[in-house]
């Protein structure tokens, strides 16, 4: 069974404070060393981007250049991302969301929610696993003009 730790000062612990799929390293707006210390791949986290059966990311997300049909706008496009945001910062976002924006419609991907709602088979298990996400990690921040 996996251990859930949150590392949060329990003085700033955000009023809707979760627990991630495993320990991580929490700096301001970001994730500061990569989940469970997988190293990402930006082709697989192309793919993932792209696939609705995986991350859903274009349903709701447009990046310029990328060859997938109808790409989403419900938020914002993530077009050379890298060149805003750092890895950590995109680590955050994709993991959890709600830690940076309350009340987005964005999943956060590395949550598990409350242990008593779901059986036991989903337990602990986040949308994406750690190496997923880190793919994304390495195909968002290589995004730069
Ligand atoms: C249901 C819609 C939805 C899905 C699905 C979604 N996002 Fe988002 N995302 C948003 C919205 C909306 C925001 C802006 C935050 C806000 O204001 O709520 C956002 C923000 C972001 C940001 C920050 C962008 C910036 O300019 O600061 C990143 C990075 C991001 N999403 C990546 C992803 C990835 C990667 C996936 C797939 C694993 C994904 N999103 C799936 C809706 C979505």
């Amino acid at each position: 069974m996996s251990v859930l730790i949150m590392l949060a000062s329990s003085a700033c612990q955000p009023a809707n404070s979760y627990q991630f799929a495993s320990d991580v390293q929490v700096s301001g707006d970001a994730i500061t060393a990569p989940l469970e210390g997988k190293s990402g791949d930006p082709d697989r986290g192309r793919e993932i981007f792209s696939s609705r059966a995986l991350g859903h990311c274009v349903l709701c997300h447009a990046i310029d250049g990328l060859d997938v049909d109808f790409q989403g706008d419900v938020g914002p496009a993530l077009t050379n991302l890298g060149d805003r945001l750092t890895a950590e910062q995109i680590r955050m976002r994709i993991a959890g969301a709600q830690n940076i924006w309350p009340e987005t419609v964005m999943p956060s991907y590395y949550r598990v929610d409350g242990l008593n709602r779901v059986g036991s088979e989903y337990k602990g298990k986040p949308a994406l696993s750690a190496q997923q996400i880190e793919d994304l990690v390495a195909y968002l921040s290589s995004l730069k003009a």
